[in-house]
């Protein structure tokens, strides 16, 4: 079995702004998981632990899904937390240019997903970039305080031209991503 999901890469310039923020929000000491910026992604899909046969079908399926979206431009805009910045256990920044494409480009994954009879997200898509995890509620106040105040100034343009399959090694250093194929837009 093999543990995947299908996100969108980041270029390096966005990873560095994105990581500059997070850097700003260490301060509070509260007890948080912060996402490595090798790690930044956006998660448009969720698979799970899938059959080696249902990769090789994936990578089939979602290249002619992908395709007839057109190339576009994204940028990182707001600071959220699920599920709510007063009680915070996962920290994100949010989308604003490009948010509509990402959402029809995750309907066509999810299509292509249910197709291959993988289990539908029961949640509407919400298009996040997840930078940080609460693991305990140490110096939780804090951290609420700063997300009140705290303003991301939004991410310079992020070029969006394929989506990627991931696979995910879980270890107890944290995760390793590695992708599996690029699927291209355009
Ligand atoms: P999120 O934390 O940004 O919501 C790889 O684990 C990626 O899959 C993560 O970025 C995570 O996105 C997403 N994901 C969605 N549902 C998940 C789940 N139930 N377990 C682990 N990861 C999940």
């Amino acid at each position: 079995m093999i543990r995947a999901f299908i996100a969108v890469e980041l270029p390096e310039e966005v990873k560095s702004q994105v990581e500059a923020f997070q850097n700003r929000l260490r301060p509070s000491g509260a007890d948080v998981s912060w996402v490595k910026d090798q790690n930044l992604h956006l998660t448009l899909k969720f698979l799970g632990d899938i059959e080696e046969s249902t990769i090789s079908s994936l990578k089939e399926r979602l290249g002619p899904a992908v395709q007839p979206h057109q190339v576009f431009s994204l940028r990182l805009e707001g600071i959220g937390a699920f599920p709510s910045t007063t009680s915070p256990r996962v920290l994100w920044l949010g989308i604003g240019d490009g948010k509509e494409t990402l959402l029809a480009l995750a309907s066509s994954v999810e299509k292509v997903c249910s197709d291959l009879g993988l289990p539908k997200e029961e949640r509407p898509f919400s298009a996040h970039l997840t930078i940080g995890r609460v693991r305990s509620r140490d110096r939780l106040a804090a951290l609420v305080k700063q997300l009140q105040t705290a303003e991301f100034q939004g991410s310079s343009p992020a070029p969006v031209n394929h989506l990627t399959l991931f696979q995910s090694t879980l270890s107890p250093h944290g995760p390793t991503y590695t992708p599996l194929a690029h699927l291209c837009l355009g």
